[in-house]
């Protein structure tokens, strides 16, 4: 009875079977099944086990194991697990003394890549503090609202910071906040200098005490999105995620032995978890850069031996860019991981680099669900891979870009999209894909999930990023819906760009959003305006407002000055027109402005052709 109940349900399951063993990737979905599901087992361990055992932890495991490898290599100097571990001591100490932190504190970092950030970091992890990793570019009224998202009372600056720190230092006066500079010394009232504080501490270690109670959920750091809507936000990142996210090189097939560059800001998840902490769970060497330098790239990997790079789209392209040479082969890296390479640019890369195996991946900061290239298929994100998605359910649905919200049925329900058809990536939130949301802010948080997805009362993470789902099962990511674009690697708000914007008093309303320009990568920033009446649009003066608001990349390169603006049937102004009308003065009738090095200018047919042709570079 039993054995022919067997054999019915093996038939009937052959096909299935045999669609599977005839798929060509099929050796590849196993392996990466395999890694995953012993990850799966490790972080249940980890979970369970008493104190929680952190990433911290698994750093002086490498230390004891190998204290005299090198960690770090940095513009000629290099420290070794051990060193780094004994200066992290003293940062502790001295930080125990001075500003009285403890257990469950935040103190936000405030710093470029640079080597003190690792053992800052560390210092602040071996007291059981949580880092919020401010982005070093922000100044004045984003730099404030970004610290005081993360709801921290202590901030450790770097010694370039100090201006940065003084033009807001009022207000982080009234709110009682510890600013300390990393410098010898400091002349300004209410900063103080760390330095000597820090060299004159003791190196011997801390005790595992302080930060006994920490676990798996707490929060370990914050790191700023610009999400899809409004100013940035702190995604509160838990040891939980910290360990997650370290595993990707374990996936990307990284060992012991590898060599790892950094040359992404460890401000991001990109360069800090994906690289740093990927490289601490591997035990690794890191060659790490203040910032990246398209012709120092390979000079630097052949220097140091790198096997294992990380990029963006962006660096990517810089590096297709530079001009030929003749040894471009000539070099270790094995491994490139990272996010945003258009195939193209894939295709040309390896062609002219060698034989790299690209780990392209896609994940947010604050997501729950990301995906990874594992296979050798050029210009894909991930794969469909039956075990993934029954850990982490998502699915894709049709999004209406007009009125940016998703196509929903009679019933009220999302509409799933079709295969082959772009859709926004919504991940299920479960126990096992949670969705911790944002610090001191329920409203984004809130924002970010979607209700009746595919059934009454479901919950849904919203990506805000559209995807495709091809043919063979290969996922393709297409763009970024709602308020924001990406621009040099970086997520620009255009609610925030837009308020910055309303402060010049010629302005009345303005409307930015991305526009695509020949041989990038991204959208560049644009805004149409609406000038108040009876004035006249200043150049000079927006100019002003942009350049001392605005890190470079979230300005508004091009303004259009509009009479009036469409809106939606909700009163959203409309967007997706003037993304595709662009920046051609040949085509867009309305008085076009381009920010040169002074002031905005006129754009001119001669300007246009220049910058489509490189001449100005953006
Ligand atoms: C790089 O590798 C070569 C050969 O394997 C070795 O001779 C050299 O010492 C290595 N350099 C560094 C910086 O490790
Ligand atoms: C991802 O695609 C590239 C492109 O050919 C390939 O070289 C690489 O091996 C793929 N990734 C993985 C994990 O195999």
């Amino acid at each position: 009875m039993y054995i022919w109940f067997t054999i019915i349900a093996g038939l009937a399951i052959l096909p299935v079977i045999l669609k599977t063993l005839l798929d060509p990737y099929f050796g590849q979905d196993c392996s990466y099944m395999f890694k995953a599901l012993k990850l799966g087992i490790r972080m249940a361990k980890y979970k369970k086990k008493k104190p929680f055992y952190s990433i911290l932890d698994c750093f002086l495991d490498s230390v004891k194991k190998h204290p005299n490898k090198t960690f770090l290599h940095f513009e000629g100097a290099s420290y070794t697990y051990i060193e780094v571990d004994k200066q992290s001591n003293k940062v502790a100490r001295a930080l125990q003394t001075f500003a009285k932190l403890k257990e469950g504190d935040t103190v936000a970092l405030f710093l470029g890549n640079d080597p003190c950030y690792v053992w800052t970091w560390m210092g602040l992890a071996k007291l059981g503090c949580a880092a919020a990793l401010l982005n070093f570019n922000i100044r004045s009224k984003s730099l404030l609202h970004c610290f005081s998202c993360c709801g921290a009372k202590v901030i450790i600056a770097a010694a370039e910071m100090k201006e940065a720190l003084e033009e807001v230092l009022p207000t982080l006066k009234l709110q009682g906040i510890s600013v300390y500079l990393l410098s010898e010394e400091c002349d300004v009232e209410g900063i103080q200098p760390l330095a000597k504080h820090i060299a004159q501490a003791s190196d011997e270690p801390l005790s595992a005490d302080l930060r006994a109670d920490i676990t798996i959920r707490s929060p370990a750091l914050y790191i700023y999105t610009s999400g899809t809507t409004g100013l940035p936000k702190a995604a509160l990142v838990t040891h939980e995620r910290v360990w997650a996210a370290s595993f990707i090189q374990v996936v990307s097939g990284v060992t012991s032995e590898d060599v790892l560059y950094i040359n992404l800001p460890l401000y991001h998840s990109a360069g800090f978890l994906v690289g740093l902490t990927g490289a601490i769970e591997r035990g690794i060497t890191v060659v790490l850069k203040r910032k990246f330098s398209a012709s120092q790239f390979w000079e630097d990997c052949r220097k140091h031996n790198v096997t294992v790079i990380q990029y963006i789209g962006e660096t990517m392209r810089y590096l297709c860019n530079t001009p030929k040479k003749e040894n471009e082969k000539d070099h270790k890296v094995r491994i490139a991981i990272g996010n945003g390479v258009r195939s193209d640019i894939w295709t040309d890369f390896l062609k002219r680099f060698g034989d790299i195996a690209i780990r392209e991946l896609y994940a947010a900061t604050e997501g729950n669900i990301g995906f990874i290239n594992y296979t050798s298929k050029i210009g894909v994100v991930g794969r469909v891979n039956f075990l993934h998605r029954r850990m982490f359910p998502y699915t894709l649905i049709k999004f209406d870009i007009e009125k940016e919200e998703p196509v929903r049925n009679s019933d009220g329900l999302c509409i799933e999209a079709a295969k082959g058809e772009s859709g926004l990536l919504v991940g299920k939130i479960t126990k096992f894909s949670p969705f911790v949301g944002y610090a001191g802010n329920n409203q984004q948080t809130e924002k970010k999930r979607l209700r009746d997805v595919l059934q009454k009362g479901d919950l849904y993470f919203n990506t805000g990023d559209l995807l495709r789902i091809d043919e063979q099962n290969f996922v393709q990511f297409q763009d970024r819906v709602g308020d924001t674009f990406r621009w040099k690697g970086e997520n620009v708000a255009t609610t925030e760009v837009a308020d910055i914007l309303t402060m010049v008093d010629c302005i009345e309303e303005a409307n930015v959003y991305g526009v695509k320009v020949e041989g990038h990568e991204g959208r560049i920033g644009m805004a149409a305006v609406k000038i108040r009446e009876g004035r006249e649009f200043d150049g000079a003066n927006t100019f002003s407002q942009v350049t001392s608001y605005l890190p470079a990349y979230a300005r508004p390169r091009f303004i259009r000055i509009q009479s009036s603006f469409e809106m939606t049937g909700t009163f959203k102004m409309k967007k997706v027109s003037l993304v595709e009308e662009g920046f051609n003065p040949a085509t867009v009738h309305d008085p076009l402005y381009f920010l040169s090095e002074k002031t905005y200018i006129p754009l001119t047919e001669e300007i246009y052709t220049s910058i489509n042709n490189r001449k100005i570079k953006l």
